[in-house]
């Protein structure tokens, strides 16, 4: 295996099972860290309206060179807009300058405000127009995803959720798989270490085959069939975290860090954010 993996969604449509994350980059960092990104094989870019990046991400798509289909962009429907999904799909083309998106994702459920059944509606729709090639969610729990699949009859191809290894949520990632959503991992890095980069596991296994810490934790995300986005805008760390592809954990060492799970959410809960 020396070539970057992709994983069939169930619509048909396939994504790259490595991505760039662009959280917390500016317009102008973006634009440096795609090109590199580009240069050193990646292919998908996730960002969002509420990362107000966008614009960024689209001057670097024009200006790196390689045909729109061979890239895979994800942008996500913030919260605030549930009840006019294809006004703020609009906005999220005009400042990527694209025509249509691979994946849109609701950012959050915000159960509280319970207008998630409304925009997963209107995302079906913007999919009927092919404004949109696939659609998904972030951060839905059972209870959201089991709502959406029975008020609509379509579940989400992906379920972006916060996983790493401190909090590798077995339970919603098999739920997921029983009904044919794509689990993938955001904050796959724990946001940079907070206490995995330092696990003594990890460093005996970035010692066995000649890999970084971060390395080894992208590879347990790919092994475990995530699809993956870790953020960087550091031009060696990008290219760092691309370089995975020359060797596998096998289950022995992927459940040896099953083992550092201690269900740690870095980023708010679900249940309870926006509104
Ligand atoms: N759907 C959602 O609600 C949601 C929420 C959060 C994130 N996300 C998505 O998931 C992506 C990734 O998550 P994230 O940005 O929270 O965290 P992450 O990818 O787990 O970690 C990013 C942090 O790790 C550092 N880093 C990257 N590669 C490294 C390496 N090889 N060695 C050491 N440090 C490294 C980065 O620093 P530098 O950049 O300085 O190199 C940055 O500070 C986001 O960018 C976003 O696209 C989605």
């Amino acid at each position: 295996m020396t070539h970057p993996t992709v994983i069939k969604l169930h619509d048909g449509n396939v994504m790259p099972q490595l991505g760039l994350g662009v959280w917390q980059a500016s317009n102008e960092e973006v634009v440096a860290a795609i090109h590199k990104a580009i240069e050193v094989g990646y292919r998908s870019i996730d960002t969002a309206a509420a990362y107000k990046n966008e614009s960024g991400v689209g001057k670097a798509i024009i200006s790196a060179g390689v045909p729109r289909e061979d890239l895979f962009i994800t942008s996500k429907l913030w919260n605030d807009a549930h009840q006019r999904p294809a006004e703020a799909l609009q906005e999220s083309l005009e400042h990527l300058q694209l025509d249509y998106l691979d994946l849109y994702l609701i950012h959050w459920p915000v159960p509280a405000i319970d207008h998630y059944v409304e925009a997963w509606k209107g995302l079906i729709e913007l999919q009927k127009q092919g404004l949109v090639k696939s659609i998904g969610v972030c951060n839905f729990q059972v209870p959201h995803l089991q709502r959406l699949i029975d008020e609509t009859g379509v579940a989400p191809v992906i379920n972006q959720i916060e996983l790493h290894p401190l909090l590798q949520q077995r339970q919603l990632n098999t739920w997921n798989a029983m009904h044919k959503i794509q689990t993938e991992s955001w904050s796959p890095l724990a946001q940079g270490g907070a206490g995995v980069f330092d696990q003594k596991i990890i460093h005996s296994l970035a010692d066995k085959y000649g890999k970084t810490p971060a390395q080894i934790v992208i590879r347990w995300h790919l092994d475990s069939g995530l699809v993956v986005i870790p953020k960087s805008v550091t031009p060696s760390r990008i290219a760092e975290n691309f370089n995975v592809w020359d060797f596998r954990l096998d289950k022995e060492e992927l459940s040896e860090i099953t083992r550092l799970d201690q269900n740690k959410r870095l980023g708010p809960d679900p249940d309870q954010f926006g509104g």
